[in-house]
């Protein structure tokens, strides 16, 4: 007998608003570019890439077809910094936050110790309960860090959980200084980039610190950076959360994919950050909402030519929300960017901040991730915000949620 695989095409037409992300009547589109969008579309899906998207009138056929009966429709969203392999929950931390008491570091040892204690599968299965929560909220792509172990065991199993889930998975042994190791810094450094970094390295992408007062200093986080790199990762950071700091000069020192947080910049940084050539400001809208921060000002990184991207960081202890549609309208009403460019910043910012090609746009040759809005167009996130919205996802061309 003869076996064939039988991949089948489709079409989704009569898009009110299709968002791609990808310049108009290229033939082939190899990364994202900037805003795009089309009314009355159609996409056409096949063997897990975008094989065609324009005017639904000139659409060619396809095997099955889809009415989007005018709704929306945007690439998946690129969730570029989450935390996700802990085990635990901090709701009092946070109620105790809401009644006045600041949001510290200090609140991830609790999470380390639970994590610590967790079989393997109490681990996995909240690591899939909330990828399938960003799923459904229509995000296709996701990163994932370590973190909550601080053991050379506990690190080296989170990185290789992280990696059932993802490709983007991030080295983070360097989160907070373990409380075995209080009062030296130094042996802990020296472990982050020694033993642990060698049990890591093999399943993980990227090298992570959080460089912050209470967490790690500039050389430490420059240390952690070059032992990561030397070990074939690539660098990101936390940068310039709780406090200004000089954690964003380290990222963009060390040719940092992203500085993450962002929250407390002076001029210095973002002239840094725009002179930078490539590292992403990735801008976490949850964290100042679920720590009652100040909202960073993303018109003041754009108009200084800085590439944006908004992440969840979904983590238990200073956001834990895994929804890019809360992320996206908080960004327009919070940090005053426009519809278009907080979206572009979920989805192609969030693929730059990963350094991907292929996701955060729907290009001819694009993977074929992307959503359905139960709504007309994409500035509904920030219209409608709290509203599910996300009626459809498809991932690698197929329909998954
Ligand atoms: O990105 N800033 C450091 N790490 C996390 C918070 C982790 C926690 O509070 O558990 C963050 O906000
Ligand atoms: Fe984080």
């Amino acid at each position: 007998m003869l076996w064939q695989y039988a991949h089948v095409s489709l079409l989704i037409t009569n898009i009110g608003e299709l968002v791609t992300n990808a310049p108009r009547d290229a033939v082939s589109v190899s990364s994202p570019g900037p805003f795009e969008a089309i009314a009355d579309a159609a996409i056409v899906l096949d063997a897990g890439l975008v094989a065609w998207s324009g005017p639904a009138a000139e659409a060619p056929a396809a095997d099955e077809v889809v009415d989007a009966a005018g709704r929306a429709v945007l690439p998946g969203f690129v969730d570029s910094h989450a935390h996700l392999v802990f085990a635990g929950e901090r709701g009092a931390e946070f109620a105790a936050r809401m009644a006045g008491l600041p949001y510290s570091a200090g609140g991830i040892r609790s999470t380390v110790a639970a994590t610590r204690a967790a079989r393997d599968d109490v681990l996995r299965s909240n690591l899939a309960r909330l990828a399938g929560e960003m799923l459904a909220q229509g995000t296709t792509t996701f990163e994932c860090k370590s973190g909550y172990g601080l053991t050379v065991a506990d690190e080296a199993r989170s990185v290789t959980l992280a990696g059932e889930v993802t490709p983007e998975v991030t080295y983070l042994g360097a989160h907070v200084v373990p409380a075995e190791f209080d009062g030296d810094v130094a042996r802990y450094v020296d472990l982050v980039c020694g033993e642990m970094l060698a049990a890591c390295a093999p399943s993980a992408k990227w090298v992570d610190v959080f460089c912050e007062d209470g967490a790690f200093g500039a050389d430490e986080a420059r240390a952690v950076l070059a032992a990561g790199e030397a070990a074939g990762l690539q660098p990101r950071i936390h940068a310039n959360q709780l406090g200004p700091g000089p954690g964003v000069q380290v990222a963009v020192e060390a040719g940092a994919a992203s500085a993450d947080h962002c929250t407390f910049l002076s001029d210095t940084d973002v002239d840094a950050l725009a002179a930078s050539g490539g590292t992403v400001a990735t801008l976490l809208p949850g964290v100042e909402f679920s720590t009652r921060s100040p909202y960073p000002d993303a018109q003041r990184l754009l108009s200084a030519g800085v590439t944006v991207a908004i992440a969840s960081d979904c983590n238990p202890g200073s956001c834990f929300t895994s929804s890019m549609p809360l992320c996206v309208a908080l960004a327009v009403r919070e940090m005053r960017m426009t519809t278009a460019e907080a979206v572009w910043a979920a989805t192609a910012g969030g693929a730059r901040a990963l350094r991907r090609t292929d996701v955060g746009h729907l290009g001819t040759g694009a993977r074929g991730d992307l959503i359905m809005l139960d709504a007309p167009s994409h500035a509904y996130l920030a219209y409608r915000p709290g509203v599910p919205l996300v009626t459809g996802v498809w991932r690698s061309g197929e329909r998954v949620a």
